[in-house]
């Protein structure tokens, strides 16, 4: 079967790599792709905004499967588009797809679902969203209702600050994602992501897993993408992932299907662990990036063929995911700059494959035949252990090897966990 995966980030990489071991897959192609995706994949030379071409590319090139890897094309309805024309197609329509597109559409589901997330409110003008702050504590939670590449939440922890942000979401400061605003209740808690496949019927568990949004080391700084993650997240324990499965994700794929606005695909919720239990904070449409790098990295199974299932609506007779019982573990390595400009054209070596590891490009190209770093986040440098701790020594002596000059990484992606492990250990004297 011949398949057409849309992106060109380092998750995309990751799915490419694992849907390339499958015995099903034939030709992979990749719209627009990256260097490090066109080791598994060959270029399909199509503007993925132009739906129309992207189907007539399907239909010369006999695809069998799409896997729409980022928010921004489901949002904008190239899954329908694709499905209208008969193709099987992994990842949601663009009604249900407003999960991620609007935070709004999201909390008024979880109102009508009964799903525990943060009180809000909804607003359409700065006037009425002004009035409104008087009804929430501080800190208090302001968002940009649309999509704004992870920019479009601002905590504040003063009336002024808070008065600020929605003048300047009103004001255009984040584009027409900010013609309207969501004020939210500020919830205290650790954050973990949650990862489940659906046809929209069958609904199976996809991982667990931990990023670091800031971009400075122990969490400071101003947020990012991600600048690394592990997987599984521990604090996620098997009953609190079955209550995430039971108050959250189930009662949303229901809720959809009943609304006609069937969810195909992955659905990535992230999660606050309240006093109260687990919290939804928001949801995307697609994997996590870098969270998809780590979960490749320990699924076992056939990759294809499970996102086959849940495309063609056949997930109740596929196999259940399995994945390895290790940590993966992903650092970003970013160029100097990101998250504001990043620097661009940095050459980039030593990226031969290391055993047990594996290095995804992200904002990589090729400039006269060399490597050069392109984006914000460029590699994402993932390997494996018997825990955190040993995952992100591993994951760190080849981020060593790397050779980026013009670019950086955190020295501490997964320190919480490293942390509760040396605590257990030595609460057991020693013994892990
Ligand atoms: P989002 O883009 O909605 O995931 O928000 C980005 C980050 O803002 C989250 O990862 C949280 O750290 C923080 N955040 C968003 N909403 C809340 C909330 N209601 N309470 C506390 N923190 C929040
Ligand atoms: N790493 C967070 C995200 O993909 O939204």
């Amino acid at each position: 079967m011949n398949i057409l995966l849309i992106g060109s980030g380092g998750r995309e990489h990751a799915l490419a790599w694992k849907l390339k071991q499958s015995p099903l897959c034939g030709r992979l192609f990749a719209a627009p792709g990256n260097p490090g995706i066109y080791e598994e994949a060959d270029a399909a030379a199509i503007d993925i905004a132009d739906h129309d071409a992207v189907a007539a590319f399907c239909s010369e090139y006999d695809i069998g499967l799409i896997i729409v890897g980022p928010e921004a094309p489901l949002v904008d309805g190239l899954g329908d588009h694709l499905r209208r024309g008969g193709f099987a197609v992994f990842g949601p329509d663009k009604a249900p797809a407003q999960l991620e597109g609007s935070k709004g559409f999201t909390k008024d589901l979880c109102t009508r679902a009964g799903i525990p997330t943060a009180g809000y409110s909804r607003h359409s003008d700065k006037a009425s969203a002004l009035a409104a702050l008087a009804e929430f504590d501080l800190p208090v939670v302001i968002k940009a209702d649309g999509l704004a590449a992870g920019k479009g939440v601002i905590i504040a922890e003063n009336q002024q600050q808070a008065e600020a942000a929605i003048a300047d979401m009103f004001g255009g400061g984040f584009g027409d994602a900010g013609a309207e605003v969501v004020l939210e209740e500020f919830m205290t808690g650790e954050e973990a992501s949650f990862f489940a496949l659906t046809d929209g019927r069958t609904i199976v568990a996809f991982g667990s897993a931990q990023d670091h949004k800031r971009v400075g080391e122990g969490d400071t700084g101003p947020n990012t993408g991600g600048m690394g993650a592990y997987s599984p997240a521990p604090v996620l324990s098997a009953a609190l992932e079955q209550q995430v499965m039971d108050r959250i994700i189930r009662p949303t794929v229901e809720t959809l299907g009943k609304e006609s606005m069937p969810y195909n695909g992955v659905l990535f919720a992230g999660l606050m662990l309240t006093a109260d239990g687990p919290k939804l904070i928001e949801y995307n449409c697609r994997f996590g990036d870098p969270e998809c790098q780590v979960l490749m990295m320990r699924y076992t199974g056939d990759l294809a063929a499970l996102m086959l299932a849940v495309a063609k609506g056949e997930l109740a007779a596929a196999d259940k995911p399995e994945f390895a019982d290790m940590t993966a573990l992903t650092v970003v390595m970013a160029a100097n700059g990101y998250p504001g400009t990043p620097e661009k054209g940095g050459a980039i070596a030593g990226l031969e494959p290391q055993a047990g590891g594996k290095i995804f490009h992200a904002g990589t190209a090729m400039q006269d035949g060399n490597l050069v770093a392109i984006g914000g986040r460029v590699l994402n440098v993932t390997a494996v252990g018997a825990n955190v701790t040993a995952a992100q020594k591993a994951a760190y002596a080849m981020v060593d090897r790397v050779d980026f000059p013009t670019g950086f990484c955190r020295r501490d992606i997964g320190w919480r966990e490293v942390e509760r492990e040396m605590q257990s250990e030595v609460e057991s004297g020693g013994r892990i």
